[in-house]
């Protein structure tokens, strides 16, 4: 099939939710660079949003595919142990705060059991706390509670009135809004350490530690939401580290597969007991397929210190789009290889992320205007490089 016919059958056929796409089908990768299926290679800068954090072929993701796929076990279901799922959730236990691990298909759905770990947790002690707050501008995933959660009007508006009940939205970095939202039945607030989707926004460091305090205050449960941050993105395994705050319950997914499907929440003992048989499951979260590869991209990451890798990447890369002089940059922030390049009014970022797939290089957006950058981490300082340089000559055309 050629690229039209794809359109064609995609058009008639796919629910009409991505609309026009950009005009590429990859059809390989290897390392940073993607092929098309006319052999044109293109250098990616967004990993699949977030995702591919070990780029193409890598052995510790397609090895690891192979040769569980050649056991014949894929998947057994839940009512069995399966080894690597417990192997990973210790892994995870041991690198993080957490003292139990939930393996989910997607973050959505790691930010939906997390929501109802936190409302059973206080179901459990009899409270009537079941309230959650979350911020204007975050992103959560698309189910219908993590729609609700989504402080975003772009999202929620068709779903209104939301389900479930109770979860509210406050300003990002604003502790005083947060204060005044929470009341006697508020359950938790659950942020991203950085959001996202939302325009590359770090949190202020105060920021995090103050609704830290105010949870222990008033025994609420913190929950972050690292779906994007985790896995050694931002400079850290997980973003919250680089602040010095630790929350009650967490999530991620995205890189922890690097491109294959799992999501994760991780909890403390205590938060977890609250948790009995059958409050929650999956047929295929946490499947033998899923945690074989997550398991060994997970070693591979923490063996090589990709926390470090990301971090001194970042300020390289980052160094390097500061420097970039072009009156159609306003802001270049970010952790890492989370980055966002905030874009006067003047030029759209979509038309320049298409500007840049037409010069071989992938890049992604963010709400507000803003390239956004989340490469995988194995990319090299010379690929980088040569991004820089075409963002320089795509800004000068635009
Ligand atoms: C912070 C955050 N949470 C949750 C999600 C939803 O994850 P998924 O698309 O895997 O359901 C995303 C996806 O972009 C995200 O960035």
């Amino acid at each position: 099939m050629n690229l039209q016919q794809i359109k064609d059958l995609d058009s008639a056929h796919f629910l009409g939710v991505f609309g026009e796409r950009c005009p590429v089908c990859f059809t390989r990768g290897e390392g940073c660079t993607l092929y098309d299926q006319d052999g044109k290679a293109y250098t990616d800068l967004f990993a699949g949003i977030a995702v591919n954090a070990l780029g193409y072929n890598h052995p510790a993701v397609t090895d690891a595919i192979v040769a569980q796929a050649k056991t014949g076990v894929l998947h057994t279901s839940n009512l069995y142990y399966v080894a690597p799922q417990a192997e990973l959730a210790a892994l995870l236990c041991k690198h993080t705060f957490a003292d139990r691990v939930f393996f989910s298909n997607s973050g959505a759905e790691a930010n939906e059991g997390a929501m109802k770990l936190a409302r059973k947790y206080f179901y459990k002690q009899g409270s009537g706390r079941y309230k959650i707050i979350s911020a204007d501008h975050s992103f959560h995933g698309r189910t219908i509670a993590t729609v609700a959660a989504t402080g975003h009007d772009y999202y929620q508006a068709p779903y209104r009135p939301l389900l479930p009940q109770g979860l509210t939205q406050v300003p990002y970095n604003d502790i005083d809004a947060l204060k005044a939202a929470v009341d006697e039945e508020t359950a938790a607030i659950l942020l991203e350490p950085m959001q996202g989707e939302g325009g590359v926004t770090p949190a202020d460091p105060d920021y995090l530690k103050a609704v830290r305090a105010l949870c222990d205050e008033q025994g609420i449960l913190l929950i972050f939401d690292e779906v994007q941050t985790g896995v050694c993105r931002t400079g850290s395994l997980y973003c919250c580290e680089q602040y010095g705050v630790t929350p009650d319950i967490m999530t991620s997914a995205k890189g922890l597969g690097c491109g294959f499907p799992i999501g994760a929440i991780l909890a403390t003992e205590k938060v977890a007991s609250a948790i009995a048989v059958g409050d929650h499951g999956s047929t295929f979260g946490g499947n033998t397929l899923a945690c074989a590869v997550s398991l060994s991209v997970m070693r591979y990451m923490i063996d090589n210190d990709y926390s470090a890798v990301a971090k001194t990447k970042g300020e390289y890369l980052m160094g390097k789009l500061r420097a970039v002089k072009s009156d159609k940059i306003v802001d270049v922030r970010g952790m890492g290889m989370l980055i966002g390049i905030q874009l006067a009014d003047a030029c759209a970022a979509g038309a320049l992320s298409r500007k840049l797939l037409g010069m071989g290089f992938v890049a992604g957006t963010a709400a507000g205007n803003v390239l956004r950058l989340a490469p995988p981490l194995v990319i090299s300082e010379k690929e980088m490089d040569a991004f820089v340089e075409a963002l320089e000559t795509a800004l000068a055309d635009m």
